[in-house]
């Protein structure tokens, strides 16, 4: 491992006061590579959802740390296996397939259940001798190991995480009661930040940039109101906790979970499962975002709405439904994007390291960095 830069000192710009990770750490491509092997390789992180393989046999590539993985469903159990072919290390399935019996590598054609054992090796001990019935199992898909909290799957890749019940935990206790299972996906869309993963979590606990960049948000919750994030207990770290989820905006036209409890009915609120979920959960509607670093400069953000489905079905109109998912859209790519290459530009310019931090909004920031450097160093998880 590289042992120069953000490696040597990254706890460097932090004090009980504040500060926060070093430019570097946003710019510099081993920093990114430290972060899979130490971070997410290690803990658990979001794959994918559920609702991505509704049914027996679908199959979807997915890739977290760099690894090539498969989120599935088998005989009614979701879960996620490698996608790497013991053979000769062909990527075996590079788009989604539904209703699958099984996974055929392009290469040579060997198959696997779903389950990730082998089926088949065709002309395995020669020219139309095929091994019908692979007797070793060692040589499969390797299972990873993976967890849900209601829609979400999360795996943990070295295998060696504590349990997830105590991971998701701080979350679970908060939406105690929620009934998340009367909520439906209706929409997914992908977009790529122009940025660092971490300026993109950021940037979204920010209840700073509020008033300056999204006036609309600020007319329905001016910056009067508006509190700053803070760490709840890892991974959760809550962005808002306004109760105004009742006033006039873009989300109140459609209709509420009535299986939220009374305490969370008004509540409005934008968190982090760190490291790589972004949520915002009302009685309306919720919103995931999956992050998934590309490299030190771009982002994959994966969006999946959900809203309330009575009796298990949306309701047939899907207007209100497209409205929010559009809104969302537009606030992320004309509002929050632009300023996010804007920081990343200097802080690859060498000229920047430490900010000038404000004691009221910006102790997130610091305590993001501690959250990210104790992960890493295994202080939590
Ligand atoms: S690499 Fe997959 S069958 Fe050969
Ligand atoms: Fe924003």
């Amino acid at each position: 491992m590289q042992r120069s830069g953000p490696f040597r000192k990254p706890r460097a710009g932090l004090s009980r006061r504040g500060g926060h990770l070093p430019a570097a750490a946003y710019t510099d491509a081993g920093y990114l590579q430290h972060e899979h092997a130490a971070l997410f390789l290690r803990t658990w992180v979001l794959a994918g959802t559920a609702s991505e393989v509704p049914h027996d046999g679908d199959a979807r590539p997915v890739e977290i740390a760099g690894r090539p993985l498969v989120l599935l469903r088998d005989r009614g159990t979701v879960r996620v296996i490698s996608n790497i072919c013991p053979h000769r290390s062909a990527c075996v399935l590079d788009a989604p397939v539904s209703r699958a019996a099984a996974l055929t590598c392009p290469y040579h054609a060997w198959s696997y259940r779903l389950d990730g054992t082998l089926r088949m090796r065709p002309h395995f001990h020669g020219g139309g001798v095929h091994d019908t019935d692979p007797d070793d199992p060692q040589v499969r898909l390797e299972p990873v190991r993976s967890a849900r909290w209601n829609d979400l799957v999360f795996v943990n890749i070295d295998g060696n995480a504590p349990p997830f019940e105590d991971f998701i935990t701080p979350v679970a206790q908060r939406y105690e009661g929620y009934d998340f299972s009367a909520m439906k996906l209706a929409g997914t869309f992908e977009l790529e930040a122009p940025g660092n993963w971490k300026l993109v979590a950021e940037n979204y606990l920010d209840n700073y940039h509020i008033f300056a960049l999204h006036p609309s948000i600020d007319r329905s919750y001016p910056q009067a109101r508006r509190h700053p994030a803070r760490l709840v207990a890892p991974p959760l770290i809550l962005g808002s906790y306004a109760k105004d989820a009742s006033e006039d905006n873009y989300m109140a036209t459609l209709p509420a979970n009535p299986g939220v409890p009374a305490h969370l009915r008004n509540d409005n609120a934008f968190f982090t499962i760190f490291p790589n979920v972004l949520m915002h959960v009302w009685s309306f509607s919720v919103m995931v975002m999956q992050l998934v670093p590309l490299s030190p400069e771009r982002t994959l953000e994966r969006y999946f709405f959900y809203f309330h489905a009575p009796d298990g079905e949306l309701p047939a109109d899907a207007q209100p439904r497209e409205q929010a998912m559009e809104a969302y859209r537009a606030i992320n790519e004309t509002e929050d994007f632009p300023i996010i290459p804007n920081m990343q530009r200097t802080r690859a310019s060498g000229g920047f390291d430490q900010g000038r931090l404000s004691a009221f909004w910006d102790g997130l920031i610091t305590d993001y960095a501690r959250l990210h450097l104790d992960t890493i160093e295994r202080r939590n998880r």
